[in-house]
């Protein structure tokens, strides 16, 4: 695999954001290509005031992300 062909990889963190590593892009509801670290996260709570991108709420609000294992793992 070519830097060009890295894999974006996604991990949810427990309770916690998606977490976005390798060369993706984020962008708007209006086309407009957003601005990210290298490595950045996506909220998956809901209640970040700057979403997509997780600004670390689901801490203090205590997010609990339903089902800790995914329904099915990829090769299965
Ligand atoms: S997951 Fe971090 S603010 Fe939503």
């Amino acid at each position: 695999m070519s830097a060009s062909e890295a894999a974006v990889t996604i991990t949810p963190r427990e309770n916690g954001p998606y977490l976005v590593e390798g060369p993706a892009r984020v962008v708007g509801p209006d086309g407009q290509e957003l601005e990210h670290k290298a490595v950045f996260a996506l909220c998956r709570c809901g209640a970040s005031s700057n979403k997509p991108f997780c600004d670390g709420t689901h801490a203090r609000i205590g997010f609990q992300a339903p089902g800790a294992k995914p329904a099915r793992p990829a090769g299965q």
